[in-house]
C-alpha cells in the first residue's frame, strides 16, 4: 500500500516543490480480510490540497458506501498537524473516521510535525513503517534540505556497456538513444537546478534545458568553473535573459572567491551577459595555489540557501541534476555529496583504450562492479533496473539509503519522469 502511495506521490514531481511529494492510499478490509483500495490521492501542486484530503476526495468520488469510515490511511509522510496554506491533514482523517494510519517517514518540521501523536490521542492507531523504500525516497529531498541545508543530488550519465561515458577525444553525444534523452529532458523540467562542469561546457557546448515536452519548472543551470573559463559565446550564455542568472532558466557560474576577487573584469563581463557569478570556498583537498578548485559542498550549500534567490520562488535549490563529466562526478562521489545515480547503459562497448569512465580520480571507476561486492557504493541501494521503452538502453538507478536497512523491494517502482 505504501508502494502504491509512493507511485501516486511521484506525479507531483516538479509541481509541489519546495513542499515534499506525498502520496496517500485509503484501504479497507474486504470480506476475506484482503485490503481493498477505496481512495488514492497525492499532493498535486505547491499550495494545493495535501495527499490525504486528495485521497478522501477520491474516496467520495468513487461513491464508497460509508466513505472512508473504518479505513486505514497509508501515507508516505506523517500527516501534518499544523496550519499552513492548507488546514491540518490530521483533522481531515479524524473527521472522515479513519481508524488506522501507517506512514513511511516522520515529518521533522517544527510547525507541522507531531501528527502521529495527535492521531493517537484521539484513539487512532498510528505507526511508522519503513517497509517501502519508494515511500521513504519520495520525501527524501525535502527532508534532506530541511535537516542539512543541502540539496538532493541526482547524478545522471549515459554509458556504454563497458562503463565508458566518452571517447578519448571527448565525444559522447551518441551514447544514449533518443527515448533515453527524452527522459533526461523530462528530468530537467522537474528539478530546481542542472549542474555541470566547465569541462563539459568546453567539449559539448550543451544547453542543459528541457526542450522536449512541457517543462514543469525551468531549472537554473549552474557551471562549476573555478577559473571562469566558460566562453562568453557558449550556447549556455547565449540563451540567458538579461534579467539575471538566478531567474528560472538562468545561468550561474561558480568560481573560487580568490578568482572572483582577482578577475573582476571577467566577472563584470559575465554579469553584463546576464550570468550570476557565485564566489565559493576553495576545495581544501586541492591545496596548491594556481590549481585551486571550487569546494563542491560549499557550492551546494549556497545553492540550497535562500540567500542567493535560487530554487522555487527563491526558496533555495532542493533537487539538483548533475550532467557532468568524470572529473566533477568523481569529486562529488569522493566527497559523498551524491544522493542518487541515474545511469543509461547503451548495449554496445567502446573499443577505445583512452575512453573515459563515468567517475574519475576515485577508485569508484564504475558503480556496477562495486554494487555487487558491497564496497564503494555500499551506502547506495538499487532502485530501478529496466529497459527504456522504445529503445535498447537500460536504465538503472541507485540512491543513498539514509535508513541503510538493506531493503530491496522494487515492486512498485514508479517511472520518475512520468
Ligand atoms: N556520457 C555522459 O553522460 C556525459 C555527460 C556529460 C559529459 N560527458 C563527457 O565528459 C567529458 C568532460 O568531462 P570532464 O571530466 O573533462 O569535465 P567535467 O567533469 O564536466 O568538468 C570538470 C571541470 O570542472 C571544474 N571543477 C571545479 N571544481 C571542481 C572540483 N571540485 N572537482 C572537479 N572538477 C571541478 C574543473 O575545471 P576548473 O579547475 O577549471 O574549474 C574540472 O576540469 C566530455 O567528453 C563530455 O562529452 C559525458
Amino acid at each position: 500500500m505504501l508502494d502504491l502511495a509512493a507511485r501516486a506521490g511521484w506525479r507531483g514531481f516538479g509541481l509541489v516543490e519546495p513542499n515534499p511529494m506525498v502520496g496517500c492510499v485509503l484501504a479497507r478490509e474486504g470480506p476475506g480480510g484482503e485490503p481493498r483500495v477505496v481512495g488514492v490521492g497525492h499532493h498535486r501542486r505547491f499550495g494545493g490540497i495535501h495527499a490525504e484530503r486528495d485521497a478522501l476526495a477520491d474516496c467520495a468520488k468513487r461513491g464508497e458506501p460509508g466513505g472512508a469510515r473504518g479505513s486505514t490511511a497509508y501515507v508516505t509522510l506523517e500527516p501534518c498537524n499544523g496550519h499552513g496554506k492548507q488546514p491540518p491533514c490530521v483533522e481531515a482523517l479524524i473527521e472522515a473516521g479513519v481508524v488506522r494510519v501507517v506512514f513511511a517517514e516522520r515529518d521533522p518540521s517544527a510547525t507541522k510535525g507531531g501528527g502521529s501523536d495527535a492521531l493517537a490521542r484521539t484513539g487512532i492507531v498510528s505507526r511508522q513503517s519503513l517497509v517501502s523504500a519508494w515511500a521513504s525516497r519520495l520525501s527524501a529531498p525535502w527532508r534532506k534540505h530541511l535537516a542539512t541545508g543541502l540539496p538532493w543530488v541526482i547524478v545522471k550519465w549515459a554509458q556504454t556497456i563497458d562503463g565508458r561515458v566518452a571517447t578519448g577525444s571527448g565525444d559522447s553525444k551518441w551514447i544514449s538513444a533518443e527515448p533515453s534523452r527524452r527522459m533526461v529532458h523530462a528530468l530537467r523540467g522537474r528539478v530546481d537546478a542542472v549542474l555541470t562542469g566547465v569541462g563539459t561546457v568546453l567539449t559539448d557546448d550543451p544547453l542543459l534545458d528541457c526542450r522536449v515536452g512541457v517543462p514543469r519548472t525551468r531549472a537554473v543551470r549552474v557551471v562549476v568553473d573555478s577559473n571562469l573559463r566558460t566562453p562568453l559565446e557558449s550556447r549556455l550564455l547565449k540563451t540567458v535573459s538579461k534579467s539575471g542568472g538566478s531567474e528560472p532558466g538562468g545561468v550561474v557560474i561558480a568560481c573560487t572567491s580568490s578568482v572572483f576577487a582577482r578577475d573582476a573584469d571577467r566577472v563584470e563581463r559575465f554579469k553584463r551577459a546576464g550570468v550570476s557569478v557565485l564566489a565559493c570556498e576553495r576545495d581544501p583537498t586541492k591545496p596548491c595555489a594556481g590549481t585551486e578548485q571550487v569546494d563542491l559542498a560549499d557550492l551546494l550549500r549556497r545553492m540550497a540557501s535562500q540567500h542567493h534567490g535560487l530554487g522555487r520562488n527563491g526558496s533555495g535549490v532542493q533537487t539538483v541534476l548533475v550532467e557532468a563529466g568524470p572529473r566533477l562526478i568523481g569529486s562529488l562521489l569522493r566527497a559523498s555529496l551524491v544522493d542518487e545515480i541515474v545511469a543509461f547503459t547503451a548495449p554496445f562497448a567502446l573499443p577505445d583504450s583512452a575512453a573515459r569512465p563515468a567517475s574519475e580520480s576515485t577508485s569508484q571507476q564504475s558503480p556496477f562492479g562495486l554494487i555487487h561486492d558491497g564496497r564503494g557504493l555500499g551506502t547506495f541501494r538499487p532502485g530501478l533496473a529496466r529497459l527504456v521503452r522504445g529503445c535498447d538502453d537500460m536504465l538503472t538507478t541507485w540512491w543513498r539509503d539514509p535508513n541503510n536497512s538493506g531493503r530491496t523491494s522494487r515492486s512498485a517502482a514508479p517511472n520518475q519522469t512520468e
